[in-house]
């Protein structure tokens, strides 16, 4: 599975440990989309990028990270065929895939610790679609694109 992920800077040094980890993933090819530095920048910026990246096909999913994950969410969503959101618990992680099919993860670098981003991208890169009713939903929300 292709991984695209990015940062703002208060989302930098945890992209920089979350990196790491992917890599360390079995079937996982990262796309490191920067920053390369903890030197500011918007968010909206790397947002874009990877959010286009996975709406390409380019990434089959997508990582952000900002100081809340929210920034990142609200504008990923923006991008034609992505369904973005701010995610703090595993819990959520399973949920926004198995009822939303999630494509971009968004994670908050100054919020939530490393070691619970890990295991919210664990289950998001294994947690499958139901399909079934929420099909029908999310197709909804796409056809608002
Ligand atoms: C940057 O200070 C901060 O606003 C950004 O990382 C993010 O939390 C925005 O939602």
């Amino acid at each position: 599975m292709r991984v695209a992920i990015a940062s703002d800077h208060a989302g930098f040094e945890q992209k920089q440990v979350l990196v790491d980890f992917l890599v360390g993933e079995p079937e996982v090819e990262v796309m490191d989309m920067g920053p390369d530095s903890d030197d500011r920048v918007d968010y909206p910026d790397y947002a874009v990028k990877v959010a286009e990246a996975v709406a390409s096909g380019t990434a089959d999913r997508g990582i952000l990270v900002c100081g809340t994950g929210i920034g990142m969410a609200l504008a990923a969503d923006k991008v034609a065929g992505i369904r973005a959101s701010s995610i703090t618990t595993p819990e959520f992680a399973d949920l926004f895939r198995r009822h939303n099919d999630g494509n971009v993860l968004c994670l908050s670098g100054r919020f939530v610790e490393p070691a619970v981003n890990e295991e919210i991208i664990r289950v998001f890169l294994t947690a499958p679609f139901e399909g079934g009713r929420h099909a029908d939903r999310v197709a909804k929300v796409m056809a608002l694109d």
